[in-house]
C-alpha cells in the first residue's frame, strides 16, 4: 500500500489533538516546561500563535490523512527554533524523520533545536536530518544547522 505523508500548517480545529498530545506524559518529560496545559491556556497559546506567523509556525503531518505528529517553529534573534511531537500512537514508525525532512527544506534561514540529554529517539532524528550539536548545557543539547551559510557576499 502506498502511504501519503504530508505536512500542512495546523489551524483551530487541531486544539484538541495538539494538547492531547502536548499533556502527554513522554512529552512533558521532553519538554522545558513539564506541566500540564490546561484547555484555557491552550486555546490563548494556540490563538496567539495563528496569529503571529512571524514568531511562530506550527505543523501538522497527516499519514494517509491521519494527524500524526506536530512540528513548531520559534523565532529566535536570527534563527528559527524547532520542535516536534508525534502523536502517542504513531510512534516508532519514522514520522519525525520525516516531519522534518519535509519541514527543514522551507526555510532559508538557520536553524535550532533543543532536545534534553536522554532523549535517545529525538536525538538520533535531530543528527539524522543534520542538526549538528553546538553545545551541552544543564542536562540540554543544544543543535545547529547553518543552513547555506555561505550565500551571503
Ligand atoms: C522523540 C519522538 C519525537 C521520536 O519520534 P519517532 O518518529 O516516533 O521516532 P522513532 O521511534 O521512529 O525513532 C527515531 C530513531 O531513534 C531510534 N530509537 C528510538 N528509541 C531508541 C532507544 N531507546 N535507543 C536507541 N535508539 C532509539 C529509532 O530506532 C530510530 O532510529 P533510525 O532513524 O535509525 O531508524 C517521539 O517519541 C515523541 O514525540 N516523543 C515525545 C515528545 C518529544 O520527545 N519531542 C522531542 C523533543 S526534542
Amino acid at each position: 500500500m502506498t502511504i501519503s505523508f504530508q505536512l500542512r500548517p495546523a489551524n483551530r480545529n487541531d486544539a484538541e489533538r495538539l494538547l492531547v498530545w502536548r499533556n502527554d506524559p513522554q512529552t512533558r518529560q521532553a519538554s522545558h516546561h513539564g506541566e500540564v496545559i490546561s484547555l484555557e491556556a491552550h486555546m490563548a497559546w494556540l490563538e496567539k500563535s495563528l496569529k503571529s506567523p512571524d514568531q511562530r509556525r506550527l505543523w501538522v503531518a497527516e499519514m494517509n490523512g491521519k494527524a500524526v505528529g506536530t512540528c513548531r517553529a520559534d523565532r529566535v534573534e536570527n534563527a528559527w527554533e524547532l520542535s516536534w511531537t508525534v502523536a502517542p500512537e504513531s510512534r516508532g514508525q519514522g514520522v519525525a524523520h520525516q516531519m522534518l525532512s519535509q519541514l527543514m527544506p522551507l526555510f532559508n534561514e538557520p536553524l535550532s533545536a533543543q532536545v534534553k540529554i536522554g532523549n535517545i529517539a529525538s536525538v538520533k532524528v535531530a543528527e539524522r536530518v543534520g542538526f549538528v550539536l553546538d553545545k551541552q548545557e544543564q542536562g540540554v543539547l543544544f543543535y545547529v544547522y547553518p543552513n547555506k551559510p555561505f550565500m551571503a557576499g
